[in-house]
């Protein structure tokens, strides 16, 4: 017997894309398999290590644990939609990228949706708020220290840069 489907309407970082998923597709596998955004990266599948973090209207969400249906009222953005207007790195890939605060990257852009909306709420973080922004994230590669600081390096370059970082509203 076919599963039926549902016609849903996601809008990610600004552009709206019609998918017929069933009940059960998960907004992650949605991102990624129906819209063919694999920037959002899927690793432990239960909500632990953060890599499928995406912005619902700004707030971080495990994109894992949502189905794709209850995601159509919202306005999603994923590690796609962080660079600048220009299409430049936004600060927060900017500095992950000047700091080294990757290696193998999988972690990446759940580090980098979870930062955004850290420094979004608390744009001048110090260490120790720094390391709390990210305390939900897992990384198997980079022992945190580089990624802390970029947390910070971050902080600056939005502030030197002004609001606008290409993250919708
Ligand atoms: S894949 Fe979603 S939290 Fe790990
Ligand atoms: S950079 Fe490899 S898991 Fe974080």
């Amino acid at each position: 017997m076919s599963e039926e489907l549902h016609a849903v309407r996601l809008r990610v970082n600004g552009t709206s894309y019609d998918v017929r998923v069933p009940a059960r597709r998960l907004l992650s596998d949605a991102l990624r398999h129906d819209l063919g955004l694999t920037g959002t990266h899927v690793g432990c599948e239960h909500g632990v290590c953060g890599a499928c973090t995406v912005l619902l209207d700004g707030t971080p969400v495990r994109s894992c644990l949502m189905f794709a249906v209850s995601a159509i009222d919202a306005e999603i953005t994923t590690v796609e939609g962080l660079t600048n207007d220009d299409g430049s790195l936004g600060p927060v890939q900017q500095a992950f990228k000047e700091c080294h605060g990757l290696q193998c990257g999988f972690c990446t852009p759940g580090f980098l949706t979870t930062v955004t909306a850290g420094l979004a709420a608390n744009p001048d973080p110090s260490r120790e708020e720094a390391r709390e922004i990210v305390a939900g994230n897992l990384c198997r590669c980079t022992g945190y220290q580089n990624i802390v600081a970029a947390v910070q390096r971050a902080a600056a370059l939005r502030q030197a840069q002004g609001p606008a970082e290409g993250v919708a509203p």
